[in-house]
């Protein structure tokens, strides 16, 4: 069997993809991982399509000086508008690249006629990845799309709790009648990292994330591939960060080990 010993190289626009690097960990505990979070430009959200497939490509360059072996872009934002580009140009480099998707399908395939709420950000929602999948399953359930701006700002500033936050959930979810929503999906990976405050105001209902898929597809990727390291533990984890300063390195140390 082959291996190899290179790092994993794991993306976002900042702290979210953290999220996503706890799964991946879990799942692949002998792996190396780099965590490149570009949270200087975030959120990607607001940006134009040009300037995400910019942005993401520079991203993965800097994975990449630092030896990565394959690439996870743990973004919903970055990969609804740059995954066809990044595989186009990084494939062929003999570097896989893995997205996110929302966690639609579980979801609905929990109960019939379900109500689904999709919290996202605005890009991701408008973006024709996410139209196809919702087209999939919109007879089956009544799919909501909630997108959520101003929320990626909050949890880049290290507020993952607390009144404000508080506020804002109740404001997002003050149209909807909450005893008829059956399921929420977090389609923004900085979402899972306040998971608790939003099930506060949801509670019982079923709550998902493509975390754990996408450390599932990424296994599978690299094990056809024949990349993974063959070791079962002993991994370690580097954090780098576009804004570089020890507040932000810290407090995604603090994400991982939540
Ligand atoms: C953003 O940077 O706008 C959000 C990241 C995501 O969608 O996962």
């Amino acid at each position: 069997m082959n291996t190899d010993n290179r790092p994993i190289g794991v993306l976002d626009s900042g702290l979210g993809g953290i999220s996503v690097l706890r799964e991946l960990v879990k799942l692949m505990p002998g792996e190396d991982f780099l965590y490149y979070g570009d949270s200087a430009n975030a959120p990607y959200g607001t940006r134009t399509p040009e300037e995400v497939i910019d942005l993401t490509k520079k991203d993965v360059d800097f994975l990449l000086e630092r030896g990565a072996k394959a690439i996870v872009v743990a973004c919903n934002t970055a990969t609804s508008v740059a995954i066809r580009e990044l595989r186009e140009e990084y494939e062929k480099k003999d570097i896989p690249v893995i997205g996110i998707e929302p966690a639609l399908k579980p979801a609905v395939l929990a109960k019939e006629h379900s109500k689904v709420v999709v919290m996202a950000t605005p890009m991701t929602l408008s973006q024709t990845k996410f139209n196809s999948m919702l087209h999939v399953y919109e007879d089956e359930a009544n799919i909501i799309k909630m997108p959520c701006p101003g929320l990626v700002e909050y949890i880049e500033g290290g507020m993952l709790e607390g009144p404000v936050l508080d506020e804002y959930l109740e404001k997002q979810f003050e149209p909807y009648e909450k005893s008829e929503i059956d399921a929420v999906v977090l389609g923004c990976t900085h979402y899972p990292l306040v998971k608790n405050e939003i099930q506060k105001h949801l509670p019982g209902v079923a709550i998902y994330d493509g975390g754990f898929g996408t450390a599932k597809q990424t296994r599978k990727r690299l094990t056809e591939c024949g990349l993974l390291s063959g070791k079962e533990s002993g991994g370690e984890v580097k954090i780098f960060n576009s804004k570089n300063t020890e507040d932000v390195l810290e407090l995604s140390r603090r994400l991982l080990n939540l």
